[in-house]
């Protein structure tokens, strides 16, 4: 079982990408779910551009495969496609088939949808970074109990 999450912070005009045990509190309760599925993505609106090398973005994809895409579906499912045109942020990628077990968790936070929340994370990116944090939105992406495929069953 493997259990993977990335969460993108927006702040500043500034993207923070952060992986593993970073943030620990931040744990939303309130997220979709991508379960029952083979190589898919789902789209999700970014509540204020991100720009990513020359472009700017408004829609972030979340794969089954362990990737957030920005501006375009991306479900290949072999990393073996370098290189590539479309941006992903990869925070790994497999071939995981969700059909069984295993499941893609996504939210998107601001301070209007969790005030509190976003107040924890201004805290700790103020404290650790020492200059002062205001966050504008969260990406959050959680890949839980992934099995690769054809060892995904109960
Ligand atoms: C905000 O996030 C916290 C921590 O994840 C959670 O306990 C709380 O229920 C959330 N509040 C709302 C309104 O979703
Ligand atoms: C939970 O999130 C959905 C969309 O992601 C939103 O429509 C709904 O209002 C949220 N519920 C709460 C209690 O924040
Ligand atoms: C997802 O993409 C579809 C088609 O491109 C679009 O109609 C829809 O509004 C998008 N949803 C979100 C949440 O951005």
């Amino acid at each position: 079982m493997m259990i993977v999450f990335v969460i993108l912070i927006y702040f500043n005009g500034l993207l923070v990408s952060s992986e593993g045990n970073y943030l620990p509190f931040l744990h939303p309760t309130n997220y979709s779910v991508l379960d029952d599925i083979l190589d898919y993505a789902v789209n999700v609106s970014l509540p204020s551009p991100l720009r990513f090398g020359s472009s700017c973005h408004t829609e972030a994809w979340i794969s089954t495969h362990g990737l957030i895409s920005l501006g375009t579906s991306f479900i290949a499912y072999i990393p073996n496609s370098f290189p590539i045109s479309t941006p992903v942020i990869a925070a790994f990628w497999d071939d995981n088939d969700l059909t069984g077990r295993g499941e893609a968790r996504y939210a998107i936070i601001t301070p209007t949808t969790n005030l509190s929340l976003c107040n924890q994370v201004n805290d700790y990116l103020s404290t650790s970074t020492g200059s002062s944090v205001s966050v504008e939105w969260i990406l959050w992406a959680y890949w839980y109990d992934l099995c690769p495929t054809g060892n995904n069953m109960f």
